[in-house]
């Protein structure tokens, strides 16, 4: 019989053999996998954990300062802000294919985390001691959808799973390989986490980049960014957080179509409206939010995001679609 705290329990014991007396870092994306990832192996072996947090352009409104202050408030882990965003969108320019954005970003990240713990050394100074482990909130679904389950076809490279480089400088320390988004959100509350980031909606770790469909650029993730806030804001006014599984908003960048504003013509993207239903996100059905709220998410955004004039409902269950567009 698996109860959460016999979930716990064993995983910090397994933490505590894997790590020995060594020191992991871990990279918190903002969602609840890594923070839940996190705070186990904060259980497990204290301040021999440092949490890197990469600012890598590719996040949504307001989810800087989140992580900054509210996990940390939270949990008292050792956090370090890492601002690449240059560095992303340089790797990015030009990409437009799905597989190769996740990984150009799988990769990006992992060589980020390397800089940041090899500053972290440098900073330890001559204490002999390295940074040897890297956590992950790799959940079950990940393991599947990248091929790396029971024989299952590769259907997305998980940027913390497919994309992974070949010549991987950290040992990977991975509790949650084994569970479902339901059973990490019940050890994230077993382990004292607080709601607010416990029953966040799930967000890509390649965030906004794969919700851009076209090349990703600055101008383009301010769109995103814009449109996703007034989306969230509504959904969250209406009381419809833990209704949804997640609602993605897609920009369409290489389309454009004809508007009307005023005494003008336009000529703009679209936005896409995603809102599914889940269980596990291996599987998903559209949600039908209310009229009303899609009226206003659509009413703001297109009055409130210059060059986005039109925005459109995504009525697809998975399969045959995927949540995320890329
Ligand atoms: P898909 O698009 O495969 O998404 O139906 C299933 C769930 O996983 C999230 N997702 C990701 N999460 N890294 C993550 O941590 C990723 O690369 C990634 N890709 C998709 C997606 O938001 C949905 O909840």
């Amino acid at each position: 019989q698996w109860t959460t705290s016999s979930i716990v329990d064993e995983q910090v014991a397994l933490i505590r053999a894997q790590v020995g007396d060594g020191k992991a870092i871990c990279g918190l994306s903002g969602g609840v996998d890594s923070a839940v990832a996190a705070a186990l192996v904060n259980r497990a072996i204290g301040d021999r954990l440092t949490c890197v947090f990469v600012d890598h352009g590719l996040l949504r409104a307001g989810e800087r300062g989140q992580v900054e202050r509210d996990y940390v408030a939270a949990t008292g882990v050792r956090l370090v802000t890492v601002d690449a965003r240059e560095r992303f969108l340089t790797a990015l320019a030009g990409v437009t294919d799905p597989e190769e954005k996740r990984k150009i970003i799988g990769r990006e990240f992992i060589r980020v985390f390397e800089q940041a713990a090899s500053d972290l050394q440098t900073e330890a100074g001559q204490s002999g001691e390295h940074y040897d482990f890297l956590v992950q909130g790799t959940l079950y679904p990940d393991v599947v959808e990248s091929g790396g389950g029971t024989g299952a076809a590769n259907i997305k490279s998980h940027h913390n799973v497919g994309g992974l480089p070949e010549d991987l400088q950290f040992k990977l320390v991975e509790p949650l390989r084994a569970l479902f988004k339901d059973e990490v959100r019940r050890v994230g509350l077993e382990l004292g986490l607080p709601e607010v980031i416990v029953h966040r909606q799930p967000f890509p770790g390649p965030g906004l980049g794969i919700r851009i469909i076209g090349e990703v650029t600055a101008a383009r993730l301010d769109l995103l960014r814009a449109a996703d806030a007034i989306a969230r804001e509504e959904l969250t006014a209406a009381g419809l957080d833990r209704t949804i599984w997640q609602c993605p908003v897609v920009l369409l960048a290489d389309v454009r179509s004809v508007g009307v504003q005023g005494d003008g013509r336009t000529y703009g993207h679209p936005v896409v409206l995603r809102p599914v239903s889940s269980e596990d996100a291996m599987t998903a059905d559209w949600t039908r939010l209310p009229y009303d709220v899609l009226e206003r998410i659509s009413t703001r955004i297109t009055n409130e995001v210059n060059d986005v004039n039109r925005v459109v409902l995504d009525v697809t269950s998975k399969p045959p679609g995927t949540i995320e567009w890329e």
